[in-house]
């Protein structure tokens, strides 16, 4: 699971949605490279989730046999455009077509998960919420992205931030596939010429609109911004050790790294009675 928008440099998007009962089923996208932690592949119970895969057509790389025949239509995405939010829509589309599916999580192949697929299934299906990363950035690349031909439908102080990588309701699936409105004005208006990136600011932007309190304001999956740069901190081979995965793991609190020098960082606490299960990325 990806994040704080710029993550999203990557070939593809892998969908994953969670349907109603039966048990224990797991997923593994990097299993050589995490082996302890790794979901284990159960082909024998898939009947918890399903996978869809929104692939580059010149080079579909398929890691794990759970990806086969699962590619949707895909269409050419390109870094921080809307392309990047009508493939995330494109996923949508498919994914509601079964009725059975009631949660949806954007990961990518560069997602490596922190706890096992029950975990993640309770946690995430027995909440009440979306994870929308979403936050307020006083700064050049938060506000200051704002286009004044937003108005009157999207106002300055409904700008917000957050990492493209969510985890939602049904309920909120819809509504991303039903809204014209501010798509349109994200289009139009929000665009790399402008230093805008529409994955960073349409879904925070609009369900800080239109539900404010039905999402959770951080995303479960963990991205370090800490160096202040273009991309998050990457990870290589030799990094990905037992300890740091248990430190990742560990990690209680979410925390929004502002443009603004002014507001340097900001975090919460999670609710720590209803820990989370984050997937690093
Ligand atoms: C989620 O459930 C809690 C506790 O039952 C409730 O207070 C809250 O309003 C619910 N939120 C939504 C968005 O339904
Ligand atoms: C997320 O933020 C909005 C507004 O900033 C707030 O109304 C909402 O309660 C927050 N969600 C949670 C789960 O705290
Ligand atoms: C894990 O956390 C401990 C305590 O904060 C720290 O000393 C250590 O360097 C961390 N290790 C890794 C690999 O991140």
């Amino acid at each position: 699971m990806i994040t704080a928008g710029i993550s999203a440099i990557l070939p593809f998007f892998v969908f994953l949605s969670l349907s109603l009962p039966p048990p224990s089923l797991s997923l593994s996208f990097l299993p050589w490279f995490i082996p302890r932690f790794h979901f284990g592949l159960d082909p024998g119970h898939e009947d918890r989730f399903s996978i869809y895969v929104h692939a580059s057509k010149q080079k579909p790389v398929h890691v794990s046999p759970l990806f086969i025949g699962k590619d949707i239509r895909s269409d050419k995405v390109a870094w921080g455009k809307i392309s990047m939010v009508d493939a995330e829509k494109r996923l949508l589309a498919n994914a509601l077509q079964d009725a059975d599916n009631q949660h949806f999580v954007l990961l990518s192949e560069s997602c490596i998960p922190l706890h096992n697929f029950d975990y993640v299934y309770s946690y995430l299906m027995e909440t009440n919420i979306s994870f929308v990363d979403c936050f307020e950035d006083p700064g050049p690349h938060g506000t200051g992205r704002f286009s004044q031909r937003m108005l009157p439908e999207i106002e300055k102080k409904d700008w917000r931030k957050g990492a493209q990588w969510f985890s939602i309701k049904r309920q909120h699936a819809v509504l991303i596939l039903v809204d014209s409105l501010y798509y349109t004005k994200f289009k139009l208006y929000c665009m790399e010429g402008r230093n805008c990136y529409a994955d960073e600011h349409y879904l925070p932007t609009l369900f800080n609109m239109v539900d404010p309190t039905g999402i959770a304001n951080w995303s479960v999956t963990h991205v370090d911004w800490s160096e202040g740069k273009w991309h998050p901190k990457s990870y290589r081979a030799r990094d990905v050790t037992f300890e740091l995965l248990k430190n990742i793991t560990s990690i209680d609190e979410s925390v929004h790294v502002s443009s603004d020098a002014k507001f340097l960082t900001c975090s919460f606490q999670y609710n720590s009675a209803n820990m989370m299960d984050r997937l690093i990325h």
